[in-house]
């Protein structure tokens, strides 16, 4: 018989993300933040090819990329909406980890499964700090698939991707309860 973690298991049937908006000071700090990383970063990946990488993007470098993201805005045409959109997870976010894909060339490995490698250790990520007591949130967004944006101000590679930025701070409210899938209408059981 299995021995069951009850602990892990009933953070799992009951996690949920918490709105970035609603996240404020404190933030983790680098040691508090380590134990988290590291649980990101062992996630399933096929062929061990490690293409993901982790950037700390720290309150002042978010603010800077905020400005950025103006600038680009302005060069792209932008309405004032699009802009505050694109904007204000920069201009507001106190701690922030990106989480990028690099894609390794290799035969037996295809490229789909290297991106979902990524969003495996983005949900890790999520879930850590958010186990760790921390609110948490997945978020993109236009600027987070914008190439000049990602190369230019972040210091991506032209083969990298920005598979999203997992804002991690203190929470001040529980948001009401998400509704969730039917296990009904997503499970097919197979027995013959
Ligand atoms: C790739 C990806 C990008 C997302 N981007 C955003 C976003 O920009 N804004 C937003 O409000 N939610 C975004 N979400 C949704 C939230 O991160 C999250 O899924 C939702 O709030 C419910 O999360 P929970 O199931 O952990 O409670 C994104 C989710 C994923 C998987």
């Amino acid at each position: 018989m299995p021995s069951p973690n009850q602990a892990a298991l009933e953070f799992l049937l009951t996690r949920r993300s918490r709105p970035a908006k609603t996240l404020t000071t404190p933030v983790p700090d680098r040691a508090a933040l380590a134990p988290i990383l590291e649980a990101a970063l062992r996630s399933p990946d096929h062929g061990k090819l490690e293409p993901w990488r982790l950037m700390v993007l720290e309150a002042p470098a978010l603010r800077r990329l905020g400005e950025a993201v103006g600038t680009r805005a302005a060069a792209l045409g932008l309405d004032p909406v699009q802009t505050d959109k694109g904007r204000n997870q920069f201009d507001t976010g106190h701690l922030a980890v990106a989480v990028i894909e690099t894609p390794v060339i290799a035969d037996k490995v295809p490229a789909i499964e290297q991106t979902y490698s990524t969003g495996a250790v983005c949900l890790a990520l999520l879930n850590a700090a958010l186990a760790s007591g921390w609110g948490a949130n997945w978020l993109s967004g236009w600027p987070t698939h914008d190439p000049v944006f990602l190369q230019e101000t972040l210091g991506l590679a032209p083969h990298e991707r920005l598979a999203g930025l997992i804002h991690i701070g203190t929470e001040t409210a529980t948001p009401p309860e998400r509704p969730r899938p039917n296990l009904e209408d997503k499970v097919t059981w197979v027995s013959s």
